[in-house]
């Protein structure tokens, strides 16, 4: 019979074993009542008459997933983790652990302290800590070096790294890999301790051997590749520590865990980790999907390739049309050197790859051939005449039920919906360069898209693995049109006296992948030269204009693909272009601008703070549900640095009125481009954050 040692944990005896069930779903977080419950059922178990030997298991679909994320940042509950473990560790009775599922962080720390591991075929562990800003801080940093060593600790310490059974089992990490459900492996391990076939033995006591090579190695790459996270460089000295006494190496990697835990790291790491889970919450979430059991693709050139490749790496069949056989030809060589990088990052093997291409692939001249498609994507030029077009042609030939979307960056998709007989079946799908390979995926639902439409778009990206967000109409919809407003703020400083390196550099060392330059010049300057020409008739004269990027293009120089743009390429690495500093001082005099030195500080601030307005009004406009959103838009898709949390949440670091100060300061320079959004003004005065606005999500 089943006893109860918490709301989440119980435990019974059978025979001589006591077995542990934990059932705290979905994933089994380590929060308060788990561990109380464990301790309590440790206890209990370990003082009851003919226990010899006690078996822990999950009752869900994990061991235990890690420790409860959402308990970070608030008063600690007592048994904290640690504790925890010590208890299981210094029992007298032997103790064995079922590894299984999400066996990860706090999870494999609780498994690392009993007397023996055995694993089922499902198990993903490791420590992921570092990814959420912290390290382990159960032992993990101890225990793990004295049964694998301290290099594989390091390894997979200080990356996050998820490893599965075969490769713990190669380790050393787990002691034997069994099959079954987990209950009957932990009575079977239970019987193998008691004959005397599973070893027991109390991890801690086991011997270290030092590796300074590999530590010293390890912190140099550190310091070089990771210089501005917090986490991994505390991770690599816990494991330094772990060749000394237990007990020292324990407190000192709590302490440095605590450190992780205060920093505001942690904060936006795990901000990003719920955002990513969060941005699914959608008012179409309860409406059933339509199935989708085809891709179908018009245009084939830098994104139409790309979403076809990412359909046939998740297994859809795809048609793609081009308006020639050479632009299919074009299409065929992108698609297939796209698979190729599959396979080098051994995403897929090389029959795998042929078979997709042979196989999967269907190239077409003929719109008539998406007739029995589910879901067409359209990717053509950015163009409302030729889209329409298309739309229309795709109405005429398309299944009932089919969905049909475009790829536009900034076009109205209502617009294309009108054109056709089925505005319920139309939505925006905004896939981000290069498609195969970033995760975001804008869902941009028009005012007549049917809520089973929505939802298929977003059934779309689980399957495509990417992290689909929530968008209204508007011209960018979420991303580009914050992105097109705070680049302005970016050309500005250029002209006044910043140059293009030192603004990407500033940026670089905020955390960006890349600065906004470099960025232009890898998606190709002509692309936002059309948008400015495209949105010129609608220019306010009052806007002030920045012309450095047309005289560019007017050169034929898009960047990257022609060699030459703000930077000019070939070399081993880019370098500054020369000619672009003499076209900034030609703006310059033309502007009657006196440049002036900016602080790589001032810099951050004006592109940020840019950027929150404009994501203010996004929200204040309806376009994005939630702050959240646009935090993971920029996360997934514009290479927002992830320990930040996305703009939302570090405006939140700023706070409402310190952003309102800023930006009247800004506007008496310009004010036309600073203005304070009215949501900004809302929250200042309520005492509000973007967070609270989170709330539900
Ligand atoms: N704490 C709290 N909630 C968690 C959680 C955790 N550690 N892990 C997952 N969840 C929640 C998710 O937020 C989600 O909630 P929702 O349904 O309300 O959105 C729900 O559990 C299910 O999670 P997923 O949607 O991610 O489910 P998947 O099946 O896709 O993935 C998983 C499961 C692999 C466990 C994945 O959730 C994951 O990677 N979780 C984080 C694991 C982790 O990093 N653990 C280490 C924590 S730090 C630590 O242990 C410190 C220690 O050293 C002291
Ligand atoms: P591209 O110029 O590389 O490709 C467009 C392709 O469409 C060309 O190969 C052309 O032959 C084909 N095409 C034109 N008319 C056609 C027709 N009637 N039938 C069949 N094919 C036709 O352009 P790119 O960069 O792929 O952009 C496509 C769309 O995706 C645009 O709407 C763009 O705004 C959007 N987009 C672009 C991103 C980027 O970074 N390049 C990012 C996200 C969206």
């Amino acid at each position: 019979m089943m006893t109860p040692a918490s709301d989440t944990v119980s435990y019974e005896i059978v025979g001589r074993t006591g077995l542990i069930e934990l059932n705290n779903p979905p994933v089994n977080a380590a929060s308060h009542h788990l561990r109380h419950g464990l301790m309590q059922a440790v206890r209990a178990l370990g003082v009851a008459d003919g226990v010899e030997v006690i078996a822990i298991y999950g009752a869900t679909r994990a061991f235990i997933a890690g420790a409860d994320i959402r308990e970070f940042g608030k008063t600690p509950v007592e048994p904290i983790l640690p504790a925890v473990c010590l208890a299981i560790e210094a029992s007298d009775v032997p103790v064995v652990a079922i590894m299984h599922g999400a066996t990860l962080g706090g999870g494999l720390e609780v498994a690392l302290s009993a007397h023996a591991r055995v694993a089922l075929p499902d198990l993903v562990t490791g420590f992921p800590e570092v990814t959420l800003g912290v390290i382990p801080g159960a032992g993990g940093t101890q225990r793990a070096p004295r049964l694998i060593g301290v290099a594989a600790t390091l390894d997979l310490a200080t990356t996050g790294r998820r490893i599965m059974a075969d490769e713990a089992m190669e380790l050393g990490l787990i002691d034997r890999i069994v099959d079954g459900p987990a209950r009957y492996a932990a009575i079977a391990a239970a019987t193998e301790v008691l004959k005397g076939s599973l070893t027991t033995r109390r991890t801690g006591e086991q011997p270290v051997t030092p590796d300074p090579d590999v530590l010293a190695e390890t912190t140099r790459n550190l310091a070089a590749s990771q210089s501005h996270l917090f986490a991994p460089h505390r991770a690599a000295e816990a494991v330094g520590l772990s060749t000394g006494p237990l007990d020292k190496g324990l407190a000192r990697e709590r302490a440095l865990f605590n450190e992780c835990l205060a920093s505001p790291q942690r904060a936006g790491l795990i901000h990003a980790f719920f955002a990513e889970r969060a941005v699914a919450k959608i008012p179409e979430a309860d409406a059933t999907p339509r199935d989708i059991g085809s891709l179908g693709v018009v245009g084939g050139g830098t994104m139409g390739s790309g979403i076809a490749t990412a359909g046939l790496l998740a297994g859809l069949p795809v048609t793609l049309a081009e308006q020639d056989d050479d632009a299919l030809d074009r299409a065929f060589g992108t698609i297939s050197r796209n698979l190729d990088g599959a396979v080098k990052r051994g995403k897929l093997g090389s029959e795998a790859r042929d078979a997709l291409l042979a196989e999967d692939l269907i190239l077409t001249t003929d719109l008539a051939d998406f007739a029995r498609t589910d879901l067409i994507v359209e990717a053509v030029f950015e163009d409302m005449g030729v889209k329409q077009d298309i739309f229309r042609r795709l109405d005429a030939v398309c299944k009932p039920g089919a969905v049909l979307a475009s790829n536009t960056s900034y076009l109205d998709i209502n617009k294309l919906a009108a054109v056709t007989q089925r505005p319920g079946d139309v939505l925006g799908l905004h896939f981000f360069s290069p498609a195969h390979v970033m995760r975001l995926l804008e869902v941009v639902v028009a005012d007549g898209t049917a809520a089973e439409v929505t939802a298929t778009g977003f059934a779309l990206a689980r399957k495509l693995r990417k992290v689909a967000v929530r968008s209204g109409v508007c011209d960018g919809f979420i991303g580009n049109r914050i992105l097109a407003h705070y680049r302005k703020a970016a050309d500005y400083m250029v002209v006044d006296g910043a140059s293009p390196q030192q603004v990407d550099r500033a940026l670089e060392t905020f955390g960006f992948a890349m600065g906004p330059f470099a960025v232009s010049d890898l998606a190709g300057l002509d692309i936002g030269w059309a948008t400015r020409k495209r949105l010129a008739p609608t220019r306010d004269p009052a806007e002030r204009y920045v012309a450095v990027a047309d005289r560019i293009c007017e050169r034929g120089w898009f960047g990257r693909k022609t060699g030459q743009g703000f930077y000019l390429y070939g070399k081993e690495r880019p370098v500054p272009n020369p000619e672009i500093a003499r076209i900034i001082e030609d703006e310059r005099t033309k502007a009657s601008v006196t440049p002036r030195s900016f602080e790589d500080q001032e810099i951050v601030d004006r592109y940020m703070i840019a950027m929150i307005s404009e994501a203010a009004r996004v929200l204040g406009d309806g376009i994005a549900q939630r702050p959240i959103d646009i935090d993971a838009v920029f996360l997934f898709g514009y290479g927002f640095p992830r320990f930040r949390g996305g703009p939302m949440h570090y405006a939140d670091t700023i706070g409402a009125a310190a952003l309102i100060d800023r930006i009247e300061a800004y506007a008496a320079e310009d004010a036309f481009f600073w203005q304070v959004p009215p949501l900004l003004r809302h929250l200042a005065s309520t005492g509000q954050t973007f967070a609270d606005l989170n709330k539900g999500a």
